[in-house]
């Protein structure tokens, strides 16, 4: 047994510097890289309603929220870059859609609303994702979760608040918020990704310590979880095979759109387009910044050696 293997066995954390099978190296890559795209990319969606926020508490929540991914985006490239990988790179690989993100973000927020439900609904199913990965086997990432997850938190407890504000307000109000549900629900499912009977990498990622739970169980975790939230909010849920398996102790729900996942992954979502077009035109009003501060940088190193 190498003592990659022993490690993993033994349930110890793998670091940058120890060795490991390429295969490990370039799935984390991958899965940390998406990880980071989602929480860049989803601060769009939201960000669109910082303007239009109905007063200035809803403004700097919302604000401070939008600025927590972009800072959850930092601490994730910079685990990947322990892996080896450069954030050009990566940066790269989302714009020429080689890497990918999170289908959800590729759904529009209609209504304000939508930013209360994506607290609630959205976070919340990152919450269920990424909680196990606190204990992921890769350090950087493990270590980056912990304190992500603390974050998410609050976002999905400002979410709800903010629906339950809604829900309580005027009948405007109220169909406001449950429309938002109706739209979110099904896509806040698919985060979890194909059924366990599709998720063909799956198996080896739980060998290696980076996935704890399958997709079935977490998105089931996350329906017990958020059901009866759902509740004390007066909202309903648009499904009607939604009922309590007194046996199993949890709620069964009916069928989810799978093709309509594939759909989105493959960039046929009603946002991809736009989300990536918004993604470069920001890679290029940066460019003169990233130049600036090499050329500084560069005259730097120059001084000193002088
Ligand atoms: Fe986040
Ligand atoms: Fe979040």
């Amino acid at each position: 047994m190498t003592s990659f293997e022993s490690a993993i066995a033994e349930g110890a954390r793998i670091e940058p510097r120890d060795a490991m099978p390429e295969d490990y190296r370039a799935t984390l890559i991958r899965q940390i890289a998406q990880h980071a795209h989602s929480e860049i990319i989803g601060m769009q969606p939201e960000g669109a309603w910082i303007t239009r926020a109905p007063s200035l508490r809803r403004k700097a929540i919302l604000l401070a929220k939008v600025q927590d991914e972009a800072g959850h985006g930092l601490y994730l490239y910079a685990a990947a870059e322990t892996l080896g990988v450069a954030r050009s790179e990566l940066y790269d690989a989302l714009l020429t859609g080689r890497q990918k993100y999170s289908s959800i973000f590729n759904y529009p927020t209609l209504t304000w609303a939508d930013v209360g439900t994506i607290g609630w609904l959205v976070d919340g199913a990152a919450i269920v994702n990424q909680v196990p990965l606190c204990r992921c086997s890769y350090g950087p990432y493990a270590r980056g979760m912990v304190r992500i997850c603390k974050e998410e938190s609050f976002h999905q407890r400002q979410g709800f608040e903010s629906l339950l504000a809604l829900s309580n307000g005027t009948p405007g109000q109220h169909a406001m918020a449950q429309d938002a549900v109706n739209r979110w629900w099904w896509p806040s499912l698919m985060m979890f990704g194909p059924p366990d009977t599709d998720s063909p990498h799956s198996a080896r990622s739980t060998a290696w310590g980076i996935k704890r739970f399958s997709n079935d169980t977490l998105r089931q975790r996350f329906v017990d979880m958020v059901v009866p939230q759902a509740e004390v909010l007066g909202l309903s849920l648009p499904d009607p095979d939604l009922r309590f398996d007194e046996g199993r102790g949890s709620w069964d729900f009916g069928p989810v759109d799978f093709t309509e996942l594939r759909e989105v992954v493959a960039g046929n979502g009603p946002c991809n387009a736009e989300r990536l077009a918004h993604r470069r035109a920001a890679e290029d009003d940066g460019a003169w910044v990233r130049e600036a501060a090499r050329v500084h940088a560069a005259k730097q190193v120059r001084r000193g050696a002088a």
